[in-house]
């Protein structure tokens, strides 16, 4: 079949003999994708800053697909069933799934105990083999797939996998309050989703923040919301206060993590010569931005070692840190319905439809944020589904 095929930092090609992937266990199904997408956290694996992060991995944590098989204990989901499944690969049965902690499950990853499996990562989430192909193994069928219902277009349910629920968590995990100020860090998917989200949960004024223009502007226009270049401020911690009565947000998402840009110091120990897990600078604008009392969210991605974050302020200030990778299993009831009533509208974020044959000109352009890039789709060759 054709895959994405990594063969290391900023390095990938179309491989098109790679084997059709086999039911390995009585919970596994074989699935023809019909969409896939590129995420900002495929970038963090492109740029090389992930550990572990093998040769030869096919890489895609968002998709839709036919379901082609079923192993012998397959119970909910049959053959010829149109899925978009979740970008976490969960159990449904241990103390973490029960609590509908997905994104933690405790037996998906052998290699961790933070993060559970994804599709298409690094082995320190599993390394499971993902989307970004004709043919996916989608383990413990039962409990992520999800039929697409009628009415709800592909590409809707593709950027449910993920984008939506992260976006929107972002915006649960940051504990709007009617009338709240919130900063979002990010004019990627992610943050222009939690931008739009807010108003969802009562927000009563919105800013994002970035350095990319043609995405601020987009921004702008998608969530509703202020968007400011933080490449045109001083200091963007100032510049926020000064919006904010010198008190701060209410709420700051982090929508970037660790490829942040912004900080010669972060950068240089972040991403050069990896010191910590990514630069951590739009963690920390966020922690400093925000008032006192206040909540910071953070989907933005770091690695499990350290970052340099301001803790004495976060502990000064008496700030509610909240975190996650987002339990898409969880929000994907409330999600479909805010999309078919037309409250969310997940797939004017793509901005390129790409053939999977094109996948490393696709990886090139929305990494290096050109031709005005908000989101790739990707079509793989076999995804007729009607
Ligand atoms: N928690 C989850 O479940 C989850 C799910 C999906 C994605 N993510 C993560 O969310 C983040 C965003 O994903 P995306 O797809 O939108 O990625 P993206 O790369 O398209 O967007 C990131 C944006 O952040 C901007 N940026 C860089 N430095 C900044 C700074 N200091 N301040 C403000 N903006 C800055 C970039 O210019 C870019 O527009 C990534 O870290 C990704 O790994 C998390
Ligand atoms: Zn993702
Ligand atoms: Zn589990």
């Amino acid at each position: 079949m054709l895959a994405m095929n990594y063969r290391g930092p900023f390095r990938i090609r179309v491989d098109r003999d790679k084997p059709v992937p086999k039911i390995e266990h009585p919970f596994d199904a074989i699935v023809r994708v019909t969409r896939s997408l590129i995420c900002g956290s495929d970038l963090h694996l492109y740029h090389g800053l992930v550990p572990d992060t093998r040769v030869g991995m096919t890489f895609g944590h968002e998709f839709t697909g036919i379901v082609e098989e079923v192993g012998s204990g397959v119970t909910k989901l049959k053959v010829g069933d149109h899925v978009l499944v979740p970008f976490n690969i969960a159990c449904g049965s241990c103390p973490f799934c029960k609590q509908e902690l997905y994104g933690n499950c405790h037996e998906s990853n052998p290699e961790a105990t933070a993060v559970g499996g994804f599709f298409g990562y690094a082995h320190i989430s599993g390394g499971y083999d993902g989307g970004q192909a004709e043919y996916v193994r989608v383990p413990y069928a039962d409990v992520g797939p999800t039929v697409i219902p009628e009415g709800l277009d592909i590409e809707d349910a593709a950027l449910l996998t993920d984008v939506v629920p992260t976006g929107y968590q972002a915006a649960e995990m940051a504990g709007i309050r009617k009338g709240d100020t919130v900063v979002v860090f990010g004019a990627g998917p992610v943050g222009i989703m939690a931008a739009r989200c807010a108003w969802l949960f009562g927000a009563g004024r919105v800013i994002i923040i970035d350095h990319i223009e043609y995405r601020l502007e987009f921004a702008k226009k998608y969530a509703y919301c202020e968007a400011y270049n933080f490449k045109e401020m001083d200091d963007p911690v100032m510049f926020l206060k000064r919006q904010t009565d010198w008190f701060g947000a209410d709420v700051c998402i982090d929508a970037v993590g660790c490829d942040a840009a912004g900080s010669a110091m972060q950068t240089i120990t972040g991403k050069k010569l990896l010191f910590q897990a990514g630069a951590a600078t739009a963690l920390h604008w966020a922690i400093n931005s925000v008032k006192k009392g206040g909540i910071v969210s953070v989907v933005g991605v770091y690695g499990p070692p350290f970052n340099l974050i301001p803790l004495g302020s976060l502990m000064n200030k008496g700030i509610t840190l909240r975190a996650n990778q987002a339990s898409v299993k969880r929000l994907l009831p409330k999600l479909i319905d805010h999309v078919l009533a037309g409250r969310l509208n997940p797939k004017g974020l793509i901005t390129h439809r790409v053939p999977l044959e094109e996948i490393s000109d696709a990886y090139h352009i929305f990494s290096a944020k050109r031709d005005n890039c908000i989101k790739p789709l990707l079509i793989p060759p076999r995804a007729n589904f009607a």
